[in-house]
């Protein structure tokens, strides 16, 4: 199996990996405030940010292998620092040909257009090398960033989920939305 490795002008998306564990644990170390509004923790109720971090990686690339998810980290070129995150988890094949996406940005590269350039790479290889036919992305109905980047990236809102996730302890309601890939 080719494993993918994108170029975009600012960053490098790579698989996540046993082999590059240390980077998610360094970017979620630095964004723990940032991302915990928004996102279902990382951390074990019993274990270390790191130990999680390197389970999340093992999980990562066993997705890989057996096709249920593509999840990437963006290095920055030069730095070599992790950037970005975007998650294509839950693959589904016939008939569905679907997954859904989820993603962050560091805090300190946040209203760049970062995000977008990372998401828009990895939708563009989900949707012409893996090629699915529907992408889907959730977000609170508060998380105004999220609904302009997917908004930006062609994203349409398709419904609301009453407590659909469980993020800080909270079942939060939830925005659906999805992205068709016509071409399949
Ligand atoms: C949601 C999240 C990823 C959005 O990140 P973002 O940086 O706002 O998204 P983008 O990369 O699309 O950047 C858009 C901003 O960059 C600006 N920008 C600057 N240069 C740009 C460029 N070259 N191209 C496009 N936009 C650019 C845009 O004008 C926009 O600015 P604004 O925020 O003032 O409106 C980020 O807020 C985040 O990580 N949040 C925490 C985790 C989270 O919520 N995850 C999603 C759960 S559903």
């Amino acid at each position: 199996m080719n494993t993918p490795e994108i170029a975009t002008p600012r960053c490098t998306l790579r698989l996540l990996s046993p082999h590059n564990a240390a980077l998610l644990h360094a970017y979620k170390t630095r964004n723990q405030d940032h991302l915990s509004p928004w996102e279902p923790s990382t951390a074990q109720q019993n274990g270390s940010l790191a130990e999680a971090c390197d389970l999340a990686a093992h999980r990562a690339w066993q997705g890989f292998m057996n096709g249920t998810s593509v999840q990437f980290i963006a290095i920055e070129h030069g730095s070599q620092r992790m950037l970005a995150g975007c998650n294509f988890t839950n693959i589904v094949r016939d008939p569905l040909q679907a997954c859904h996406l989820g993603y962050s940005v560091d805090l300190q590269h946040q209203g760049r257009g970062l995000m977008r350039e990372v998401a828009q790479a990895g939708i563009d290889y989900m949707f012409h090398t893996v090629g699915l036919h529907r992408i889907m992305a959730n977000h609170m109905p508060d998380n105004i960033r999220s609904e302009r980047l997917l908004r930006a990236l062609g994203f349409e809102r398709e419904g609301y989920a009453r407590a659909y996730l469980k993020i800080a302890g909270n079942w939060e309601d939830m925005v659906l939305n999805a992205l068709i890939n016509q071409q399949v």
